[in-house]
């Protein structure tokens, strides 16, 4: 009666709430997880307790209930959308003879599985070591074990049947090698900072279309190369994007409500490169109706991680789905762009997009020439020790203009620093052209 998908493997899920749950999950938002781990979800067995029963989560009844939709639906996998302690997943598949994994196992699998970065591999593979390692008693004899399965998949694979000792070392050796590519990574961060080139980070809830974004976004813009980027990082590109010029893209992992707090603070040093952008683009699923809490997800991770006050664009993604598919802009009171709406599939809206984009980054750039008199040593000297002077020439009256270029954070921390106020300074000529920056 049912046919067994060819790929995947067929799960019960299993969701309660609980009258004192005040972060509650939704189940619905689970089974578009299980889908996206590549998991069949067959059915979804409910229910509402006051609160978890310690032994099996679930009361005895419930437990039935799941062994029962397990044998129906000939299912590989119970999927639960809440965390377990070890000991009640161990008691669960020991009474249902089925394999059970948690949120957190199921949210690590995902992980695993997306992970692109040499970094983000090594960070998923402890998250999972770490998880793994109170779960190893569990014995999984009495299973058969199903290699490649939910929550096996990813580089912590292999080492799920190794003992705890054998566990410490690899946690340990990851350790070191984290530490190595952390180094490197910081390395390159501050030679890009150096360089100065605008950097752009794609954030957003999970599946709201990041990487298609960034794939459709790099196919527009020519690739740099660069012996910044020796170490062939697939998130992370130096572009020339129309419009807008040289600029460094970065993707990031995406958000997942409630994410393991392990998690959180495995990808923090990832996701600090966040923070060191010039600009957000927050993709959001415009199509999604659950769009306005998942932005909230976002803002409360950005804030976590520090990342709350770099200027952000949203971009509502998918316009495609919608009935309304006129590419376009939403601004501000004060006209500047806060919304662009496009497709990352069909390509509707990019150059809007990058139209904003530059708006933006120009306004994150000081570029000016400015003519200093004769007592701005300080200011002169500032400026020089910033990096930020283009070119110098000198007036007959042996002023000094200096044509400068900066961050507009850095530009005000200089003139806190020189203690003058920005309309002391001689500006000469109109504001340059952000576009005439790129050099
Ligand atoms: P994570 O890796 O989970 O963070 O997801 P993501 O934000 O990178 O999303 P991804 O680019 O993988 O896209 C998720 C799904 O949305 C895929 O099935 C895409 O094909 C689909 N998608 C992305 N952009 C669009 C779009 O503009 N229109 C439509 N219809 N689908 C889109």
């Amino acid at each position: 009666m049912f046919e067994r998908p060819d790929t995947g493997e067929r799960a019960v899920l299993v969701h309660l709430e609980f009258s004192s749950d005040r972060e509650r999950e939704d189940p619905q938002e689970f089974n578009e997880l299980v889908r996206s781990a590549g998991v069949e979800p067959m059915t979804l067995v409910k229910g509402s307790r006051s609160h978890p029963s310690p032994r099996y989560f679930v009361g005895e009844g419930k437990l039935d209930e799941i062994r029962q939709a397990v044998e129906l639906y000939d299912a590989d996998v119970v999927l639960f959308n809440h965390s377990l302690s070890p000991s009640q997943e161990r008691n669960i598949e020991a009474a249902l003879e089925c394999r059970v994994i948690d949120r957190t196992g199921v949210i690590l699998d995902i992980f695993a599985q997306r992970a692109r970065t040499h970094e983000g591999k090594l960070q998923v593979e402890l998250a999972q070591l770490e998880h793994m390692s109170t779960r190893l008693i569990r014995g999984w004899t009495h299973l058969e074990r199903q290699k490649g399965g939910i929550g096996m998949r990813g580089p912590g694979e292999t080492q799920l049947e190794t003992d705890r000792r054998l566990l410490r070392v690899r946690i340990k050796s990851i350790n070191k090698r984290l530490d190595k590519v952390r180094k490197q990574r910081d390395q390159g961060r501050r030679a890009r900072v150096r360089a100065d080139v605008p950097t752009l980070s794609l954030v957003g809830y999970t599946n709201a279309g990041k990487s298609t974004l960034f794939n459709h976004i790099t196919e527009s813009g020519v690739y740099v190369a660069d012996q910044l980027f020796a170490t062939l990082d697939p998130t992370l590109r130096r572009m020339e994007l129309p419009d807008v010029g040289r600029v460094i893209l970065i993707d990031t992992v995406g958000f997942i409500r409630h994410l393991p707090h392990k998690l959180v603070e495995s990808f923090r040093a990832t996701l600090e490169e966040t923070c060191s952008a010039n600009l957000l683009l927050h993709v959001i699923d415009c199509h999604d109706e659950n769009r306005l809490d998942n932005i909230e997800q976002v803002d409360l991770v950005l804030e976590e991680i520090g990342a709350n006050e770099v200027p952000v664009l949203h971009v509502y993604n998918k316009l495609d789905l919608l009935d309304d598919r006129e590419p376009r802009v939403d601004r501000d009171e004060d006209g500047k762009p806060i919304r662009v709406w496009v497709s990352a599939v069909t390509g509707a809206g990019m150059e809007l997009l990058f139209d904003a984009v530059s708006e933006l980054l120009a306004e994150e750039i000081v570029h000016e020439r400015v003519l200093l008199d004769n007592q701005s040593g300080r200011v002169r000297a500032l400026f020089y020790e910033a990096g930020a002077v283009l070119t110098e020439t000198f007036d007959d009256a042996g002023r000094a203009c200096l044509e400068i270029r900066l961050q507009r954070h850095d530009f005000s921390q200089l003139l806190r620093k020189a203690d003058i106020n920005e309309n002391e300074l001689i500006f000469q000529g109109d504001t340059l052209d952000f576009d005439e920056s790129v050099h």
